[in-house]
């Protein structure tokens, strides 16, 4: 399989005037081209800090982070999805899905078929002229990542987007989100706190320890690899998939 991430040793330490605080230490994964991998770890861990080097907002201390072979702030190939889905209220929903574009001045009407196509495909045609406070917290959450694929990114990162879902539509985007994902055969990278979403959305689930941060182990998903969110939740691997994940994170050892 293609990698399309790299990180490799990577190390960082946040400097301020009085002190050093290392936040990761010696961080070292890949994720291959169309797949899913998850983070799991504690409140503060480092996870949003690893999403932003592989976005290239921020560079590691030592070691290296590469997308697609360059290092990610020269080739920008990543698309986020954040907890709070960001749409901004004062625009219809196509209005937000082109502010994208329109930031980086790509053909508007282009985008806009593409956007169109896409509305369609996932349950949303209409709504383009509606706004935002006229859909569902799951109507949203689509729209939210429509207006990221819209622009083509190679790697999508997503932070705790479910985290201010209700239970109920919770599951729902969570099988949506899956589909979309993998039909756009996006590789993506997905921060949750939630064991149970992280098995049922990843092919591989990275299980991090906090103060500094490293990897204790990465749990495969592969026995339910080829299933959606929905029908993984019922198999007795995943339970078992559970409890390996909860006994690494509970674990002293690394
Ligand atoms: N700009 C910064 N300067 C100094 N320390 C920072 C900075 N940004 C984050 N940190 C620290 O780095 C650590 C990791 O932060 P990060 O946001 O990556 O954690 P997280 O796992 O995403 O947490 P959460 O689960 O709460 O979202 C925290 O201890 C945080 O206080
Ligand atoms: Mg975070």
């Amino acid at each position: 399989m293609e990698e399309l991430i790299t990180l490799d040793k990577v190390c960082l330490t946040y400097h301020t005037k009085e002190s050093e605080t290392p936040v990761l230490s010696d961080i070292s994964f890949t994720v291959g081209k169309g797949e899913l991998m998850g983070l799991v770890g504690p409140s503060g861990c480092g996870k949003t800090t690893i999403l932003s080097l592989i976005s290239g907002i921020i560079k590691p201390t030592t070691g290296s982070v590469f997308t697609a072979g360059q290092p990610p702030e020269k080739c920008d190939i990543s698309g986020y999805m954040l907890q709070k889905d960001e749409l901004l209220p004062w625009r219809t929903n196509m209005g937000n899905i082109l502010l994208g574009a329109e930031i980086k001045k790509l053909d508007k009407q282009k985008i806009r078929e593409k956007a169109m196509r896409l509305l369609e495909k996932y349950d949303l045609a209409g709504v383009e002229k509606h706004y935002p406070s006229q859909l569902s917290g799951g109507m949203r959450q689509r729209v939210a990542l429509i207006r990221t694929l819209v622009l083509a990114p190679q790697i999508i990162l997503l932070d705790e987007p479910f985290s201010a879902l209700d239970f109920q539509t919770r599951l729902q985007v969570v099988g949506d989100v899956y589909n979309m994902l993998r039909e756009e055969g996006m590789t993506a990278v997905f921060v949750t706190h939630d064991i149970n979403e992280a098995i049922s959305m990843c092919d591989r689930v990275a299980v991090l320890s906090s103060k500094p941060c490293r990897i204790k182990k990465i749990v495969s998903v592969e026995a339910l690899n080829a299933l959606p969110p929905s029908k993984r939740r019922l198999k007795s691997e995943f339970l078992e998939l559970y409890d390996e994940i909860l006994t690494t994170m509970q674990s002293d050892t690394e």
